[in-house]
């Protein structure tokens, strides 16, 4: 496996006491974003929060734990254009694509991401975060991240950290996907309303895209996929992608579709039980599961070991529900 070969100074002020076996060496040159939010084509009118046209609100059906923070997200594909969703598990996106992640805390807002696709090489992609002012007037670009944001215990990473995920998959965009939009959630409206859905994709999405297991295995396999998966995942992308993991012989989480072509088949095929029982997950033994082991901890070897503080309580319930009935 490759090691890290800069952890550099911004990774650090992310998350200070985790672990550095995580590669964030790579930033697009983000001068070429505007400063400013409202000048980034999201709203119309940013005071009244009205959206750009084309500008689709969407929710993917497993949630990344970020500590407790709310969070909205958007999507934006220019006139002409569509998403390329033939292949489920690897979605292309053209080139002037944006999407944006805003967080909030207490109805207070933190930042907004936005990640835009430059250029048709598979790397042209720049990612920044816009830091809310304290009135709620702008968001300004903050290429360096920030700690304690608005008072809170929230960070922002750096631009060069992004990729830490994003290069997790081939495409870049983590959650705007076959899994995170065709399959309903359990309880859940659907994340991509229809219209949206006709405008930006190039096929419709599948009808029957579902999680086998029972509602317990369902759920649980969906926090992985979303909470592990762009680290933990085997598409290959490896070094190519700057990516720190070897993809061959390191855990899987993710739900990929290419096992069948509209549903993912049984519990038994997924990367995470082909993957991981029998070596972090003990079956029937949440407390010699190396898996709940380090989801529950905070500090060296933290899992995940970015961008999370605090223990996602809710998490770890289900991973012990779940490996105390396996
Ligand atoms: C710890 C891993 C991680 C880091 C670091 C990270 N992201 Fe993400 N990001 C994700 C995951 C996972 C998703 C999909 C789930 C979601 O939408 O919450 C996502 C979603 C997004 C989205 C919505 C589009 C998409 O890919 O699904 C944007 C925009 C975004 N991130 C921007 C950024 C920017 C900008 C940075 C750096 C300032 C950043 N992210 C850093 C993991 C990360
Ligand atoms: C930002 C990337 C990233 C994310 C996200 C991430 N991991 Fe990891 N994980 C790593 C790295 C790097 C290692 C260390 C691999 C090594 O040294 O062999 C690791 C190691 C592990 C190990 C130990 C593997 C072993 O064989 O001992 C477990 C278990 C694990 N991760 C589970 C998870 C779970 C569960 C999640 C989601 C809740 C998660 N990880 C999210 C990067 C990540």
């Amino acid at each position: 496996m490759r090691k890290f070969s800069h952890f550099g100074l911004a990774a650090a002020l992310l998350c200070p006491a985790c672990d550095p076996r995580v590669c964030a060496d790579r930033a697009g040159d983000t001068r070429v974003l505007p400063d400013r939010l409202s000048e980034t084509g999201l709203f119309d009118n940013l005071a009244e929060e009205r959206l750009a046209p084309r500008v689709h609100a969407y929710t993917p059906a497993f949630a990344l734990w970020s500590d407790g923070a709310d969070k909205r997200r958007w999507v934006y594909v220019p006139e002409g254009k569509r998403i390329d969703d033939r292949n489920p598990d690897d979605w292309r996106f053209p080139v002037g694509t944006k999407l944006w992640k805003e967080f909030s805390h207490d109805g207070v807002r933190l930042e907004t991401r936005l990640l835009t696709r430059t250029g048709a090489g598979e790397a042209d992609w720049v990612a920044t975060a816009y830091l809310w002012r304290a009135d709620q007037s702008e968001a300004l670009r903050a290429p360096y991240g920030a700690i304690d944001v608005l008072g809170t215990a929230h960070n922002v990473p750096a631009s060069g950290e992004c990729f830490a995920c994003h290069d997790g998959r081939p495409g870049k965009v983590l959650g705007f996907s076959a899994i995170q939009l065709g399959v309903v959630a359990d309880d859940a409206e659907p994340g991509l309303a229809s219209d949206a859905a006709a405008e930006l994709l190039s096929d419709p999405l599948p009808a029957s895209l579902e999680v086998p297991g029972t509602r317990t295995e369902r759920e649980a396999l969906g926090y992985l996929h979303a909470n592990c998966s762009h680290c933990h995942n085997q598409s290959g992308a490896g070094e190519a992608a700057g990516k720190c993991l070897d993809p061959n012989d390191q855990l899987g989480f993710a739900l990929d579709f290419s096992l069948q072509t509209d549903a993912l088949g049984s519990t038994a095929q997924t990367a995470t039980y082909r993957t991981a029982l029998g070596k972090v997950i003990v079956r029937g033994a949440p407390d010699d599961s190396k898996l709940v082991e380090l989801m529950s901890r905070r500090g060296s070897g933290q899992m995940p070991p970015l961008a999370t503080e605090e223990v996602d309580q809710h998490g770890v319930q289900l991973m012990r529900a779940w490996i105390g009935a396996l």
